[in-house]
């Protein structure tokens, strides 16, 4: 059966509904041993003992390991790119942050192993720490000029208005629906790793670099990831662990890290100040921005330098932008990307400075940032692929109502008396390719296999995979299977920043093309409502089989090559005739109760461009998570940490207040549908982290408007507007 593919349901809806065993974590495997860790409950030293004779004892305990039993583990900081911690735990008796696994024990049973991992006895001898980037012990690093453009100094300090303000954001933590795991299988010389992961190749090869395997030995399969915003980038903490005890005990080996855990040891966003001055002409145009960023890093973390200015400075025309950045070392777990992760911090910044510019000027705020739209791009002068920004923010202000709001802040008061604020916010995202493989396997019985490079993560990359080669093939729906994220089906790639969809949907029509072109060649172009499979039955062809591997727009062949060797190879936003870019307006209305300050927000409308929509249900999906998740980092979201132990206080569901459906209201998304094809055949661009960028300003801006009280850090709470 054809059906139309364009709005397609999920393709993977009947699985989940079904509750197959879909996840790493779930598929069963005879022989199985359950693993857990043992935190270490010091925040920086050294162990100076492991007594394991309790845990041992433990009925069904099979094997307690310590750091003795792993020192051949190779630490390779490189192989993920530099897109890796730098430091690989229980490989020696060093502590460097709290909670890091100082024991793995392995049992016949999760209970078995979760009471022996309670029952490890470490001693340490424990040093000084410093647990958070505004502790004295902290260390920041030479601030580094990432970019600039123009003299910004010189024309801040000529400039006849000027904002200058420090925001800050704090420390945030992904908290995936899949739990963090790893499930490792060595047999006959093959290790088979089942993890969550949004980068199997390089895992693959990282896994195989630390345990001193041939990568040709090692499969990684994450066919679906339940969430993946870039805490799955990295090869987790626990990954090579647990392979290791895979292979010396001979049976599969599984861990599910408990929540608490994954505060302390996956991978989150870094808390984060931001130091902008911004000058501007009495009559709206920015001139000037000097900005300075700070990350906080873990003392013996691989973070490659960050990266907040690249889309900060492309937000506006403004001719004159210094962007600066240091990483500060602290005693941490290694941080990490998640959803946007210098673009959503930065908007915040940014967007908040130019709403305070607004304010200065008397001037609205749409009016503002319309009057600095950008004709070309201010850093490199080339032209952008396209810029559709003002359009967003028109489009956004006419669905929105926002000719209808009162310029003075606490000046639109509801029935109840609540105070009602309308905020706005752009953001931007770039646009990036990658190499993408695409393997096309066409039954003459009806069934359908495309092997694919990326990651299925729950953001419907099977639903708009299926639904492009739909577009381009006459082939049953029903019979498609879509292989992704495995690394036993073809070359895969790191799946991350946005440009999972615009490398497939590019790949896909190669390989549709070239499909097309080999059937041709076999006897004749197919007729008017023939599906590839009749005519393969027509042809008596029980198969036909083509592949391509296609290159991310202006890549050479080397891209592929540093793929295969299991690197990173992406390309973008500055491309050798253009620069690309995704957009984004938010529009956003709070209410403030009176007495208690309690900030609602009742309704939202973001309009964003992604280029050709590929799939208007999933994209809109995207977008109203990406506002969700900036509600919850505007006014929810904090990781409280302990300055006198390191540990994360509120590591649990329960107190890392994240929104729930009730403090979610309206969410109106519009998608301008404007076809990019100068980045790319299909005309796609990324939707998935341009979908947050600049939210949590918006709501940051719209609590300015309700209530006159500017808030410069994230999370906002009650306490800040009593
Ligand atoms: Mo994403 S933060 O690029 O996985």
């Amino acid at each position: 059966m054809l059906t139309p593919t364009k709005d397609r349901l999920r393709i993977d809806a009947r699985e989940k509904v079904l509750g197959r065993p879909i996840f790493a974590a779930d598929v069963p495997l005879p022989g199985l041993l359950h693993a857990m860790t043992t935190p270490a409950r010091i925040a920086r030293g050294r162990i100076t003992a492991i007594d394991t004779a309790a845990a041992v004892a433990v009925p069904g305990v099979v094997r307690v390991f310590t750091h003795e039993d792993f020192s051949g583990i190779r630490v390779t900081p490189a192989t993920l790119g530099g897109n890796q911690p730098g430091f690989q735990p229980m490989t020696g008796p060093d502590v460097v942050f709290r909670g890091q696994p100082v024991a793995l024990v392995v049992a016949e049973t999760l209970e078995a192993a979760s009471e022996a991992a309670r029952l490890v006895d470490v001693t340490y001898d424990a040093a000084s720490f410093t647990a958070t980037m505004d502790d004295p012990g902290a260390e920041p690093q030479p601030f580094e000029t990432t970019i600039e453009a123009g003299d910004a100094a010189a024309a801040f300090a000529t400039s006849e208005m000027t904002v200058e303000a420090e925001y800050r954001l704090a420390q945030n933590h992904h908290n995936p629906i899949e739990m963090i795991s790893t499930t490792a299988h060595f047999e006959d010389g093959r290790l088979v790793v089942r993890e969550g992961t949004q980068n199997s190749n390089s895992m693959r090869a990282a896994t195989a670099g630390a345990l001193g395997l041939d990568p040709g030995a090692v499969d990684v399969l994450s066919p679906y990831c339940g969430g993946g915003f870039g805490q799955k980038n990295v090869l987790q903490l626990q990954s090579v662990l647990v392979s290791r005890a895979a292979m010396m005990l001979g049976r599969p080996v599984k861990l599910v890290m408990p929540r608490a855990q994954l505060f302390h040891t996956a991978s989150h966003r870094p808390a984060s100040r931001h130091h902008i001055r911004l000058g501007a002409s009495r009559d709206g145009r920015i001139a000037a921005v000097l900005y300075d960023t700070e990350q906080e890093n873990a003392r013996y973390d691989h973070f490659f330098r960050t990266g907040y200015h690249e889309a900060t400075s492309r937000h506006y025309g403004i001719p004159a932008y210094r962007g600066r950045e240091r990483l500060v070392r602290i005693d941490t777990s290694p941080p990490g990307h998640m959803r946007a992760p210098h673009e959503h911090p930065g908007s915040f910044a940014l967007e908040c400075a130019v709403d305070e510019l607004a304010g200065g000027l008397g001037m609205d705020p749409v009016a503002l940032r319309l009057a600095n739209d950008a004709a070309r791009d201010p850093v490199t002068g080339k032209p952008f692929s396209s810029r559709t920004l003002g359009q967003c923010l028109s489009r956004g202000a006419k669905l929105f109502g926002w000719d209808d709001r009162s310029a003075e802040p606490g000046s639109m008061v509801a029935g109840d008396g609540s105070l009602i604020g309308w905020g706005v916010a752009a953001g931007i995202y770039k646009g990036s390719m990658f190499p993408c493989v695409a393997r096309l396997r066409v039954q003459a019985n009806g069934v359908t296999r495309l092997s694919l490079s990326g990651h299925e993560m729950g953001q419907g990359f099977r639903s708009v995979a299926g639904a492009e080669l739909m577009e381009l093939l006459s082939i049953d729906a029903d019979r498609l299977e879509i292989r992704c994220g495995d690394t036993s089906a073809v070359q895969q790639h790191h799946t991350a920043g946005s440009w999972g969809a615009a490398g497939a949907a590019s790949a896909i029509r190669a390989v549709a093309e070239k499909f097309i072109a080999a059937l041709t060649d076999l006897g004749g172009a197919l007729s008017p409502g023939e599906s590839v499979h009749q005519r393969l039955m027509a042809l008596k062809r029980p198969v036909l089989e083509v592949e391509v591997e296609h290159l991310g727009t202006s890549q050479g062949p080397e891209a592929l090559e540093t793929l295969r060797r299991g690197g990173v190879a992406v390309v973008g936003p500055e491309y050798p005739d253009f620069v690309s870019f995704s957009w984004i307006a938010h529009f956003v209305e709070v209410r403030v109760e009176p007495s208690t300050r309690r900030i609602r927000v009742p309704r939202v409308v973001s309009v964003a461009d992604c280029g050709r929509v590929m799939n208007r249900r999933t994209a809109t999906s995207q977008v109203q998570g990406g506002v969700v998740w900036g509600i919850g980092a505007a006014l929810r979201e904090a990781a409280e940490i302990d300055p006198a132990t390191g540990f994360v206080l509120n590591a649990d569901l329960a107190d890392y207040v994240v929104p729930v459906n009730a403090d979610i209201g309206d969410i109106t998304v519009e998608l301008l549908d404007v076809p990019d094809p100068m980045l790319n055949a299909s005309g796609v661009r990324g939707v998935g982290e341009v979908a947050m960028v600049g939210a949590a300003a918006a709501v940051a801006n719209a609590v300015h408007h309700a209530t006159g009280r500017r808030v410069r850090h994230l999370p906002i709470r009650i306490e800040d507007l009593l």
